[in-house]
């Protein structure tokens, strides 16, 4: 097979970014730029995002996760503690976020470190859940093999009707991972692919040092 694709060619052109305009917290910029590509509704899951870890086996892995949270503290997203990435994360914290918002020509890409966040906001969050959702997260091993799809329709129903008229307990192996950011990078497409790029980098007095990137 062969496929070439070099005349895959568009002009970015949509807006600037300047390190002499940015906010001084790389949050606020991000807060920014959210509400402004969600609003534009050119995407309908703008807070999709995509997490790469370092795994056991020393390979990094990308995976799209949803956005659910994020204050000045952090990205919250939820998943298995003992999924491929829970496990991943759990040997090592540091891991990449990236947002590409296509529309917008945006690209944002986040190193941090992820942590589980508190118990009671796990509990929160799996409360209000729809029970279609919390039945399948107790029916899922995430990332184990599963005999086949019949199988796993077949747990949703024993479970279905283990749970009738009753509440439904968040197991203590799904929950929320809050990612503490170190370092941004805010990438805005430019004409001629002489794009802008803003990294954001935390210093030890909590400050952030910005600088531009060459393209
Ligand atoms: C749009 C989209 C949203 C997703 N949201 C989540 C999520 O919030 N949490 C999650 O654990 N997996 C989510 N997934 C599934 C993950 O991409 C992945 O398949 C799963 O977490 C298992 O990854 P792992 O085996 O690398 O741990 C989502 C996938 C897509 C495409």
């Amino acid at each position: 097979m062969e496929n070439d694709l070099s005349k895959y060619r568009k002009s970015y052109e949509k807006d600037v970014l300047s390190e002499k305009t940015v906010p001084e917290n790389p949050m606020e910029l991000f807060q920014k730029w959210f509400y402004e590509v969600d609003n534009s509704g050119a995407d309908d899951e703008a807070n999709a995002m995509t997490i790469s870890t370092l795994g056991l086996d020393g390979f990094p892995k990308n995976r799209v996760v949803l956005l659910k949270r994020y204050t000045y503290e952090g990205f919250i997203f939820y998943t298995n503690f003992e999924s491929e990435k829970g496990k991943a994360i759990e040997e090592n914290p540091n891991v990449c976020l990236s947002f590409f918002w296509h529309a917008a020509e945006r690209q944002i890409i986040i190193k941090g470190k992820a942590e589980k966040i508190a118990d009671n906001l796990s509990d929160g969050y799996f409360e209000s859940r729809p029970r279609g959702s919390q039945l399948s997260t107790l029916v899922s091993n995430q990332s184990e093999v599963v005999s086949s799809r019949e199988a796993l329709d077949e747990q949703l129903k024993i479970l279905e009707s283990k749970f009738e008229g009753k509440e439904i307990p968040r197991p203590k192996y799904w929950g929320g991972l809050i990612v503490k950011p170190i370092e941004f990078e805010f990438w805005q497409g430019r004409p001629n692919r002489l794009h802008d790029r803003i990294r954001f980098q935390l210093q030890e007095d909590y400050s952030w040092k910005i600088e531009r990137l060459s393209p």
